[in-house]
């Protein structure tokens, strides 16, 4: 989809929409008419105005009107979108916005666009703002993976190539958008990665890929293999990876933005490029999508892109442990006893409780090396925090309230929410072994605070520190909001970038 941005209005005359698009113009609460609106009612003879009186529009949020073919003017259609109560127009409510018209476009077979919403009065938003969220949402919704279908592919076609944002600041809204742009960028990345299947998208793939995207944009990516990762001691990555075919990885990528002398901020993910279970090898209804073990490790990987694609003043080093948890004569075992990055070993009880062992090891290398100011790490972690908070919240665990309120607030400003759950020594006693320094599972409750009371082992004194347990938000069944495709969600990329501008960039 391109997007551009023009000042110009004017599709009653041969410029605009000239070649038959759509003019998408909107309305505040109470159906009423908002400038673009009421000139396109007046130019199409009272088109709208008279559609109105047949139609349930009341200017609701998300509400549509549709006028085909109206006269006078030059274009397809008229589309009225309702905007709601002026108040409460916000960036997310707009990016929503902007992939319903995108969808409702879609589903027309429409080609071609001029979208120009004014910013109702009462409204806190800029218009520049409103016209790069609105765009923002639109190309969210142009995302697709259809690269393994070789039938009817028409029908799978997003026709809708050229949509045009009319904005009176075209220079404000162009640099507004810019940022945004670089954080689309970073998601469909993200989804990409999490909906490739697992027999392409295995560790040394997955390194190759975020190398190749990233180092060209100035980030800087190094990978560690097998051989290496030995050498320094990274016992517990390497368990799980032990069963599979495909060699274990984990990559480094520094972004330095921002000054030399600052200490970055550091990302952690969960590479797990299948999870079959291992050993205690999961049902086949559970094994389903364990090609998404990854999102984790994906939302660092699309994070970064966005930070250096849209050069961000900020310095973040982003540590992804890529592996494939499979059950061959060589896997690790139920009663293994591992030796961690750390030093402290761990009895392994269950070999499906594997993403944390992976982070132990990621975690532990990430602050040896880089002392972060702070550090994330992102995890489809646990089945618990799915039955706990189900699809709309991730899990968020910390040792810092301060942070915790920092991405809390990122997570209510693009929609990507977060909800606390406690540490507690209560829990951590759980995960006391009977013969090691600790074992990798709780027991039948509290599931998702034991896998986090694990991970916190592996902090080191000063260090601030959330765990996000995804494994509810990072993929999707079906398009339930306008601005996720089904599947892959590239869930986090907006948060942390939210949180890194709002935080930490000088
Ligand atoms: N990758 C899974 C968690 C998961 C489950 C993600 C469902 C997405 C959807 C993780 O490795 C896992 O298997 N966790 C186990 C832990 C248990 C063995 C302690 C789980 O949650 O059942
Ligand atoms: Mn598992
Ligand atoms: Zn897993």
């Amino acid at each position: 989809m391109q997007i551009s941005f023009s000042a110009s209005a004017d599709v009653t005359a041969k410029s605009g929409a000239k070649d038959g698009g759509s003019w998408v113009v909107g309305a505040a609460e109470g159906a009423v008419l908002l400038p673009a609106a009421a000139r396109a009612d007046k130019a199409s003879g009272g088109a709208l105005t008279r559609a109105l009186k047949f139609s349930r529009f009341t200017g609701k949020a998300g509400q549509m009107l549709e006028v085909l073919a109206p006269s006078g003017l030059k274009v397809s259609r008229l589309l009225l979108v309702g905007l709601g109560k002026a108040e409460a127009v916000d960036e997310k409510g707009l990016e929503t916005l902007g992939a319903q018209i995108a969808g409702r476009l879609y589903g027309a077979g429409e080609t071609t666009a001029s979208i120009e919403i004014d910013v109702p009065k009462g409204a806190k938003v800029k218009k520049a703002e409103l016209a790069a969220h609105l765009a923002f949402g639109a190309k969210l919704k142009s995302y697709a993976f259809d690269k393994y279908r070789t039938r009817n592919l028409d029908e799978y076609e997003k026709k809708l190539k050229t949509v045009r944002i009319v904005t009176p600041d075209v220079a404000a809204a162009k640099k507004a958008h810019d940022g945004l742009a670089a954080v689309a960028a970073g998601i469909f990345f993200a989804r990409d990665l999490v909906n490739e299947p697992p027999n392409v998208l295995y560790p040394v793939e997955f390194a190759r890929r975020a190398k190749a995207q990233l180092s060209k944009l100035g980030v800087k990516v190094e990978i560690l293999g097998e051989a290496e990762m030995k050498k320094q001691g990274f016992g517990a990555l390497l368990g799980v990876g032990q069963g599979s075919q495909r060699e274990s990885q984990l990559v480094v990528m520094q972004w330095n933005g921002g000054k030399k002398s600052a200490k970055p901020f550091a990302l952690v993910g969960k590479g797990v490029c299948f999870d079959s279970g291992g050993l205690s090898i999961k049902v086949g209804a559970g094994m389903q999508g364990m090609k998404g073990d990854m999102a984790g490790a994906a939302c660092v990987v699309g994070t970064l892109q966005a930070l250096a694609m849209r050069k961000a003043r900020v310095n973040v080093v982003g540590v992804v442990g890529l592996v494939e948890n499979m059950p061959d004569g060589g896997a690790f075992r139920p009663d293994d006893v591992l030796t961690s990055l750390s030093g402290q070993t761990i009895e392994v009880l269950n070999t499906d409780a594997e993403g944390r062992l992976v982070l132990a090891d990621a975690l532990t290398y990430t602050q040896r090396r880089f002392q972060p100011k702070g550090l994330i790490d992102l995890a489809t972690l646990t089945g618990a925090i799915v039955a706990t908070l189900g699809f709309e919240h991730a899990g968020i665990f910390s040792n810092d309230d301060e942070l915790v309120r920092r991405v809390q607030a990122a997570g209510r400003f693009t929609g990507e929410r977060v909800w606390q759950l406690p540490l507690d020594p209560f829990y951590d006693k759980m995960i006391r072994s009977k013969i090691a320094d600790m074992k990798n599972i709780g027991g039948a409750n509290s599931g998702a605070i034991t896998a986090a009371q694990f991970l916190q082992r592996f902090v080191e004194k000063g260090t601030v520190w959330a765990h996000l347990d995804i494994a509810g938000v990072a993929w999707q069944d079906g398009e339930q909001k306008p601005t996720i495709p089904s599947w892959g969600t590239g869930w986090g990329v907006r948060l942390l970038n939210r949180l890194m501008k709002e935080h930490y960039e000088t």
